[in-house]
């Protein structure tokens, strides 16, 4: 009886300072809503984005697929990673090779939930694997989202 009611006690607090937590992590998101803190005081913030750039342009060159090139198979700058025809071929025939990377450059295809999930797992809002050569990447948690900051952040023309 001691015990039970010991552990009941115990439960209790946990279960209140479970409340406590949600009810301040609510409020502060409340906060932040209606406050909205400079740039850099939050993940998403000015850092990310040139953190999450240096990712894009110089470690997982999403641009190599995700942008078009001109006719001397330059990047246009222009439309920096608004979509652009495959440039690979299947070492083997693959009747289900993608033609296009679509664009992930301004407003992103999926939601900030959904791109990061795809970055650390490899799966896409569908619950499956993009088709290669779509890389499957396993980026950690900060990663991902600096790279969908930078994402969010891009203007053709950039
Ligand atoms: C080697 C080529 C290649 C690289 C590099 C690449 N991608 Fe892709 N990506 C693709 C292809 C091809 C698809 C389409 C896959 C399909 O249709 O199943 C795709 C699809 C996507 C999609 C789904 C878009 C939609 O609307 O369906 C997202 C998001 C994406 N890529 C993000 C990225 C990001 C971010 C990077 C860099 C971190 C990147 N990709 C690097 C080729 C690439």
């Amino acid at each position: 009886m001691l015990r039970n009611s010991m552990l009941r006690r115990m439960f209790c607090c946990s279960t209140f300072s479970v409340l406590t937590f949600f009810a301040f992590a609510a409020g502060s998101a409340w906060a932040q809503g209606a406050h909205p803190p400079a740039k850099t005081e939050r993940g998403g913030g000015a850092g990310d984005i040139a953190r999450g750039k240096y990712i894009v342009e110089a470690v997982a060159v999403c641009g190599q697929c995700h942008t078009p090139r001109d006719s001397n198979g330059n990047f246009d700058r222009s439309r920096w990673l608004q979509g652009a025809p495959v440039p690979y071929m299947p070492a083997k025939p693959n009747a289900d090779w993608p033609i296009n990377a679509p664009r992930i450059g301004g407003a992103p295809p999926a939601s900030d939930a959904d791109m990061i999930k795809l970055l650390t797992t490899g799966i896409w809002t569908d619950g499956n694997r993009l088709r290669l050569p779509m890389p499957g990447f396993r980026m950690d948690r900060s990663d991902a989202e600096a790279v969908v900051a930078y994402l969010r952040s891009v203007t053709p023309n950039q």
